[in-house]
């Protein structure tokens, strides 16, 4: 009996070393920080210089994770300071220079946090989308290898790679959900630039960081609509799957079907499943309080607003 508990205690001890496959000990109260950016220039309802879209507040909400807004424009040792009291990060869409912006300089400061964490297996994970995704590329090759592609206001199926459904996101997707997404015009496409597969192909610091999962074309370039790290928890989707259950404009792209909607949610379980890993928690119950995004009310932007409703930040 003795013997067989020791046998199993070092059985999980090895699994454990691999922080993917270490289930034990979830944290079910996550918290996820989203960045915020600086505001479009047009929007006629910003307040003070930054703004996160309540969407990707609601996308990790409806899978049981609860927000801290990062805000630009903060010192290091700031940024250090909160990414030791969150679960994980979100990169999300929106409109600023990738390379030189504030957003860009935090989210870089939290990459290289994230990197330095997994590597001590403080297992942190990061969720790009759209810019998102496309400042992973950035923050990865430390070069910007994006191009135009006509991709503008697009749904889409998605083509995956070979055996991409037993990918870390993909293989916990039920499979009518896989179907959905590979055989439905489902995936809205709201983006200028894409990641070629020519140039992700001839650059080795991304083909050696990043596996393609799929894939789509603009009718003239292949680009990765979606990818997930080999040896990190980072994932990356070009397209927005918080969209289709909480954006409302009315425009080509847009997609609220019952299969979009579920594909949607399965995107954001599995994102905050990979925040339950990480065990970071706040000093006490009142500085938690302080962070969250409750202390922010959004500022509803109308139904012809790219994004409904827009938390602002000083
Ligand atoms: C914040 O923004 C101001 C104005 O752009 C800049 O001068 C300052 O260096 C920034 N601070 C940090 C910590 O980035
Ligand atoms: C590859 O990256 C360069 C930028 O370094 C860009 O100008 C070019 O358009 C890209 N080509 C393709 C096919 O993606
Ligand atoms: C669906 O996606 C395909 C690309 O796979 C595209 O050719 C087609 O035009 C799209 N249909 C609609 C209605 O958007």
């Amino acid at each position: 009996m003795y013997r067989q508990v020791l046998v199993f205690a070092v059985f999980a001890a090895f699994l454990c070393g691999f922080p993917a496959s270490c289930a034990r000990n979830l944290n079910y109260r996550p918290i996820i920080g989203i960045l915020a950016q600086e505001n479009l220039e047009d929007d006629p309802h910003a307040q003070g210089s930054s703004y996160i879209a309540a969407s990707y507040v609601k996308h990790l909400e409806s899978a049981g994770a609860r927000v801290v807004p990062i805000h630009i424009n903060r010192t290091e040792e700031e940024y250090e300071k909160l990414f030791n009291v969150i679960n994980g990060l979100l990169l999300p869409g929106g409109n600023v220079d990738i390379e030189k912006s504030q957003f860009t300089r935090a989210a870089k400061v939290f990459y290289e946090l994230a990197i330095k964490a997994n590597d001590a297996s403080d297992y942190f994970p990061i969720w790009g989308t759209c810019q998102g995704f496309q400042q992973l590329t950035v923050l990865t090759s430390n070069k910007n290898l994006l191009t135009l592609t006509d991709t503008k206001a697009v749904a889409l199926p998605l083509t995956f790679s070979p055996g991409a459904q037993n990918s870390r996101l993909f293989k916990k997707f039920p499979k009518d959900v896989l179907q959905s997404l590979a055989e439905e015009n489902i995936t809205s496409n709201f983006h200028s630039w894409s990641l070629s597969m020519q140039n992700y192909s001839s650059n080795a610091k991304l083909k050696r960081f990043y596996r393609v999962l799929t894939t789509n074309t603009d009718g003239k370039k292949e680009f990765i609509s979606t990818m997930e790290a080999y040896r990190y928890p980072f994932y990356a989707v070009q397209w927005h799957p918080e969209k289709s259950p909480f954006e409302w404009i009315e425009k080509a792209g847009m997609v609220h079907t019952l299969s979009a909607i579920k594909a949607t949610f399965y995107t954001a379980h599995f994102f905050v499943s990979e925040a339950m890993k990480n065990h970071h928690q706040f000093s006490s119950q009142s500085e938690e309080e302080k962070a969250l995004i409750y202390n922010y009310q959004p500022v509803f932007k109308g139904l012809n607003s790219i994004f409904l409703q827009n938390y602002y930040f000083d």
